[in-house]
């Protein structure tokens, strides 16, 4: 397989075409960025992590049949998957306060939540990705009603999935932020990325922080907390 002309740049990812239809190269970067941007910092070995965390992750999901974009991890920091149209919503799931929603329900973080929230984000950066209704999803035409109760639907899903996941390793899913998009037949998949980047994970025991919050409030070595994920969920880091 031949890697293509660069077709997108994000904050942490860098897409290429291929030499195969429908199929594209993604390349992670050791970027750390929060607040919409406004925190930035090379973090040498961040973006070998994190494609190894998600190959995992998304590996193990799908052996759970949730369908994904994932075709295989290329190397240590390139993966490769398949074309979808992403719909521009990030899709979150909380199962424990915390974040966002803690501070804008003015709420203590750390509460278990009984039914797991779900919750749509615009995802609009020069807007900072505000948080939308389904109606407003329906009104912006992202998606049509039908979907938008199968995104919730496999969001659910793929949170009772992952919890498991994350229980066998002693650490406790707060939250995490999801994408999807539309295959050429219309088809939803899950797409993007699952990683220390985009959940929030505790430590089961000792409630430390093993995610992207070390990065967002200072709180010691990123790459020691994902480190520390990515072999406790079997993989090994260079
Ligand atoms: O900031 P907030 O509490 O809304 O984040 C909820 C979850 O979504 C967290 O796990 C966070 O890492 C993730 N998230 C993300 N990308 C964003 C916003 C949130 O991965 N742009």
């Amino acid at each position: 397989m031949e890697k293509g002309q660069l077709l997108y740049e994000g904050k942490a990812k860098r897409l290429y075409a291929t030499d195969k239809q429908g199929i594209l190269w993604v390349e992670y970067k050791d970027s750390a960025t929060a607040f919409n941007g406004e925190k930035k910092e090379e973090i040498t070995g961040k973006g070998i992590l994190n494609n190894k965390i998600t190959s995992l992750i998304f590996t193990k999901l799908q052996e759970a049949g949730i369908a994904s974009h994932f075709v295989k991890q290329l190397s240590d920091h390139e993966q490769l998957v398949q074309s979808v149209s992403i719909i521009p919503l990030e899709v979150v799931v909380r199962n424990i306060t915390a974040g966002s929603m803690a501070k804008r329900l003015g709420i203590e973080e750390g509460v278990a939540i009984s039914r797991p929230v779900v919750e749509f984000y615009l995802k609009d950066d020069e807007l900072g990705d505000p948080l939308i209704t389904d109606d407003h999803v329906d009104m912006l035409k992202l998606a049509t009603a039908e979907e938008v109760a199968e995104l919730k639907q496999k969001a659910r899903e793929i949170n009772q999935v992952l919890i498991g996941f994350f229980k066998e390793i002693g650490v406790d899913l707060v939250d995490f932020k999801i994408e999807f998009g539309r295959d050429s037949n219309g088809q939803i998949l899950l797409a993007d990325e699952i990683s220390p980047d985009t959940c929030r994970l505790w430590d089961m025991e000792t409630k430390q922080k093993l995610d992207k919050d070390v990065f967002r409030r200072n709180l010691g070595n990123l790459t020691e907390a994902y480190e520390l994920i990515l072999t406790r969920l079997g993989g090994q880091h260079s």
